[in-house]
């Protein structure tokens, strides 16, 4: 007996072993941990239960049936996050390149399914080379079976890709269509195809990180959803963002304990908006003072500045924010912010999260730029992510609203449940230069009837009175109860009922 379990000892170690001492070295002096080092710090301590840790892969081709490696480079399985159930993999760019095999995908495929089942966030850690060259279409058909679980889980359990290393052709589909994607800086990139190719395609010369390093995705694509310093601040964060998140989409946007007073006011908000329209504040300075504890995980803070998206609590509820920022493009809405925060509006309602709107906007962002890249369709769609959402919706217009900009973030025409502004709000078809110019064109060659025009127009509309005495905002606040009044509102939410007529699917411009 005694020896049968030596037998699985022996066998554990081997497995833990990855590529051997020689290759972790390598992958440690690159500044990575290994696959099996980053479970550890993503997990609560001694509560990874491990899958398949003694497949193979079965490949025969260019010496592969002698080359055998206990899990074949991705470690799965569950554990939990502060006492959640998540499930993982983690791939081993110790042993080929972590790149993927039929059996490998099919360990990956494994945890998905239990994952749906039981209704918990998975979480995969990519750190490989792309498919096992020389397994050929088994590993094409893997990749392929992992983006069907992918696909089928969105919107039933939240799923977070980590890219802390190389995560090149085939494998960058699969956090693609995951909930969010982090990255770390400098030791990790991602591509469809890399510089090599690209030399041979187009004759570009490109670097991995030009090419798809954490500044082109965090920065310029918005593939990525945030960059960290480096593997254990990743997965420090990754915890972090678990925990404002439910597990599934059967289960409510988790609570948490809170000792900041709701009934918190915060005198400093009186004077937030200048009393110049035209100079911008940082509208993030709202959102630290309103929410518990000033703690916010931002989603995406590198693209698409002009709007910020994340989760923060009120009254220990979960609570998704976006909210457009005065201090970058006056926080006009273009292609970037539109997909950035519908792609946010439409994650928060799928898993129950209620959304907070925070209103500053001068409107679209004019210009043949925005116009032949699309605008109208990517405008379209934080529109339509607005209003299918069927979650409490909290909107709150501190400044400017206007034009078409006003409609789309969270109106009550799109059936926002709380539309509040601030005393200093101007809700308008246009700013009162603009809107002169146009509507008393004659006068153009009179600057000081236009000037009094603009006096006319800004006393008529410069204002939340209007839209209020119809009926659109349902309250006008002060500043300094903000947190109050829209804890509040959440709570009033609670027992929110709203559905969308039955269809198939819907058919959001993409
Ligand atoms: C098999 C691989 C591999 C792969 C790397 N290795 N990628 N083995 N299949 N895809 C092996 C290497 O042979 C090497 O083994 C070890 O992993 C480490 O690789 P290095 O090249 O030494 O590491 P590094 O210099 O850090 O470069 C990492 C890399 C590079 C940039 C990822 O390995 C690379 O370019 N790999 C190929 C990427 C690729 O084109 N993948 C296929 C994409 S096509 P030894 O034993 O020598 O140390 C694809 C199609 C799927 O994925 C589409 C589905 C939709």
């Amino acid at each position: 007996m005694q020896h049968i379990l030596e037998e699985l000892d022996r066998r554990r170690e081997e497995a833990r072993a990855g590529g051997g001492e020689k290759r972790v070295a390598a992958q440690h002096a690159k500044g990575k941990l290994t696959a099996r080092e980053r479970i550890d710090l993503l997990l609560d301590e001694d509560s990874f239960e491990e899958f398949d840790m003694f497949v193979e892969h079965r490949g025969v081709e260019f010496g592969m049936a002698e080359q055998k490696f206990s899990g074949d480079v991705v470690v799965t399985g569950w554990g939990t996050i502060n006492g959640k159930v998540v499930y993982v993999f983690s791939k081993d760019f110790t042993v080929f390149g972590g790149s993927l095999s039929g059996a490998h995908a099919a360990k990956i495929v494994k945890v998905q399914r239990q994952a749906m089942k039981v209704g918990a966030p998975i979480i995969g850690l990519f750190d490989a080379g792309g498919a096992r060259i020389q397994e050929g279409v088994d590993s094409l058909a893997g990749y392929a079976d992992i983006f069907l679980e992918n696909v089928m889980a969105s919107g039933v359990v939240p799923q977070i890709s980590v890219i802390m290393g190389p995560c090149a052709g085939g494998d960058v589909y699969s956090p693609a269509i995951t909930d969010f994607i982090f990255m770390v800086k400098d030791t990790s990139y991602m591509y469809v195809t890399g510089p090599d190719v690209v030399k041979t395609v187009t004759n570009e010369t490109v670097t991995h990180a030009d090419l798809g390093g954490w500044k082109v995705h965090a920065g310029k694509s918005g593939v990525a959803d945030g960059a960290f310093d480096n593997d254990l601040e990743a997965l420090t964060q990754i915890r972090r963002l678990v925990d404002f998140l439910p597990s599934s989409n059967r289960t409510p946007a988790p609570t948490r304990e809170t000792y900041d007073e709701i009934d918190r006011g915060e005198a400093s908000l009186d004077t937030l908006v200048p009393a110049n329209p035209n100079k911008p504040y940082d509208m993030k300075e709202l959102i630290l003072k309103v929410v518990d504890e000033a703690d916010f995980f931002e989603i995406s803070p590198d693209f698409a500045k002009n709007i910020i998206t994340g989760f923060a609590r009120m009254d220990g509820e979960s609570v998704g924010i976006i909210a457009n920022q005065p201090q970058v493009l006056a926080g006009v809405l273009d292609i970037d912010s539109s997909r950035k925060a519908a792609r946010f509006v439409r994650f928060c309602d799928a898993f129950s999260i209620p959304i907070i709107t925070l209103v500053d906007v001068p409107g679209f962002m004019p210009g043949t730029k925005q116009e032949y890249g699309g605008l109208i369709k990517h405008g379209a769609k934080l529109l339509f992510a607005y209003a299918e959402a069927t979650v409490p919706k909290i909107t709150l217009i501190t400044r400017k609203a206007y034009g078409g900009a006003y409609d789309v973030m969270s109106s009550k025409h799109l059936r926002g449940d709380f539309n509040y502004a601030w005393p200093t709000a101007e809700i308008a078809v246009m700013g009162a230069k603009g809107a002169v110019e146009i509507i008393f064109r004659a006068e153009a060659k009179d600057p000081e009837a236009l000037a009094a025009r603009e006096a006319e127009y800004k006393t008529r509309f410069a204002n939340p009175f209007v839209a209020a005495s119809r009926g659109y905002i349902d309250d006008v606040i002060m500043p300094h109860g903000t947190r109050r009044r829209i804890i509040r509102a959440l709570k009033s939410l609670k027992g929110k009922e709203l559905a969308n007529p039955w269809k198939k699917h819907d058919n959001i411009p993409l």
